[in-house]
């Protein structure tokens, strides 16, 4: 009997420590984690906060369109009883996002998924709320990205896609956010592509709307810019 607890015991230690390697080696491949987790962390609840807010949308399906390690859907599940897709092109994020739904609880509320923001592995009229922070900037074709966000929204629908934090933040921890820009892994870097001013012109041509752009007024001009996208109700004209 005694032998067995000891096989029993080391047994968990090992699973255990195999869990640690996987989680670890997932951190190492996927750099923003560390943002998401540190400085970033105060954004994500802020801006569920925001999106529940504004939307009123608390229950049915959301898409998180290239939501990383699930920071944002994490934070939105724990306040709505909404089921999150996150939705992400990277490999890493997307596991690293399944062991830290399971640590916090939200398995099956929260559910990661490998794909193309531009070429989504949804069906038609999916989700009620589609929402995306910091992804937009490295999609090839921001077009693409808007018409897919819109082919998967239920009508009635919105989408709510962008970058910066939320109204809702602490001012202090946004005030520091904001002058840190640049420093540290932001997300930034050579390859991102700001939300370029045709593209909501281009948008509403493309039978995408009603369209807005939606400026934080705390935040820089080049920064804080978020594009609300609804898909009309069927009896709507
Ligand atoms: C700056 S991170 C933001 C992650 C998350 N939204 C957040 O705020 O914590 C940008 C994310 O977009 C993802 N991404 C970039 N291009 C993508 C694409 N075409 N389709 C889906 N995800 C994409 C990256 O893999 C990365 O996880």
């Amino acid at each position: 009997m005694r032998q067995l607890a000891s096989v029993l015991a080391l047994t968990t230690l090992a699973a255990g420590v195999a869990g640690a390697d996987y989680k670890s080696d997932l951190i190492e491949q996927y750099e923003f984690y560390r943002t998401a987790t540190g400085a970033f962390a105060p954004v994500y609840p802020a801006l569920a906060q925001q999106i529940v807010e504004d939307y009123g949308v608390t229950e049915g399906v959301c898409i998180d369109m290239g939501g990383g390690c699930g920071s944002l859907a994490i934070a939105l599940a724990r306040i709505t009883g909404l089921r999150v897709y996150v939705l992400d092109i990277d490999p890493a994020a997307v596991r690293l996002c399944g062991v830290l739904v399971d640590e916090a609880g939200l398995r099956g509320r929260v559910i990661p998924i490998e794909g193309d923001a531009q070429d989504m592995p949804f069906r038609d009229e999916f989700a009620e709320l589609v929402v995306s922070r910091g992804s937009v900037f490295f999609w090839p074709d921001q077009l693409a990205g808007l018409r897919e966000a819109h082919r998967v929204l239920k009508p009635g629908g919105v989408a709510f896609i962008g970058g910066g934090f939320s109204r809702l933040l602490d001012p202090e921890i946004k005030r520091k956010l904001i002058a840190d820009r640049g420093g540290g892994n932001q997300g930034g870097g050579s390859d991102r592509k700001p939300i370029h001013t045709g593209l909501v012109g281009e948008a509403r041509k493309a039978g995408l709307r009603p369209i807005r752009l939606i400026h934080d007024p705390d935040d820089r001009p080049e920064f804080g810019w978020w594009i609300e996208l609804r898909k009309r109700p069927s009896n709507a004209e």
